[in-house]
């Protein structure tokens, strides 16, 4: 899936704008500065695919990427603090849930979630929405190259307790970083799973 070609089709600003419904999507879901946008492009080995930046609020579309012509990989604007206009937040984030909670093609989202800090209250609304509209959801751990190796077990446990909650959640965790390289063959292998 990710050995091809991978083209970005469209940023989507309501959701009249998505695309026809046609193949399966998985989604990048996740706090504002999660690394949503470094992650598509570490996963693609392309730069500047995805819009990525150190401003929270980076991302304010609904970024659809064409992985062959089998599925789309979708980078969503974050959740939580943004440093952008109020109306405009308010705009995106209605979107983000209208999205979450409608997309019939979305066959999982992937919710990130920094590695330094596990889940917060603003990540178990979104949690709770996907359960709600019965949207398998994966965690996926960012920033990996952050965290000690032997403080891993603790932010892995304290993600592994919140998860058991939501019915939800698909139970493995994958535990990545953009800038090292870790877990991207194994991210890479499960979106190519989701069929
Ligand atoms: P929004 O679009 O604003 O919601 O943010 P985002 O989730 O798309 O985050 P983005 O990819 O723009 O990254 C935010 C910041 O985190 C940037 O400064 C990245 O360089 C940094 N970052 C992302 N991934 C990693 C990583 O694996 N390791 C480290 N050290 N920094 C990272
Ligand atoms: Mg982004």
């Amino acid at each position: 899936l990710f050995a091809g070609p991978v083209d970005f089709v469209k940023g989507v600003v309501a959701m009249s704008g998505l695309p026809p419904a046609d193949r399966a999507e998985v989604c990048f879901a996740g706090r504002s500065n999660v690394g949503k946008s470094s992650l598509i492009n570490a996963l693609t080995g392309r730069k500047a695919l995805a819009r990525a930046s150190n401003t929270p609020g980076r991302t304010q579309e609904i970024n659809y990427f064409a992985l062959g012509d089998s599925h789309y990989l979708v980078d969503l604007p974050g959740y939580g603090y943004a440093n952008a206009p109020l109306p405009k937040v308010a705009a995106w984030q209605a979107l983000l849930k209208q999205y979450l909670s409608g997309r019939v093609t979305l066959r999982r989202a992937f919710v990130l979630i920094d590695a330094r800090h596990g889940i917060k209250e603003v990540d178990e609304e979104i949690l709770s929405l996907l359960d709600s509209a019965a949207v398998t959801f994966q965690c996926v751990l960012t920033k990996a190259d952050k965290v000690k190796a032997k403080d891993r077990e603790a932010v892995l446990t304290q993600v592994r307790g919140k998860l058991a909650k939501h019915p939800a959640a698909f139970p493995e965790i994958i535990l990545t970083s953009s800038e090292k390289g870790d877990g991207l063959a194994t991210l890479r292998a499960t979106i190519a799973s989701v069929g």
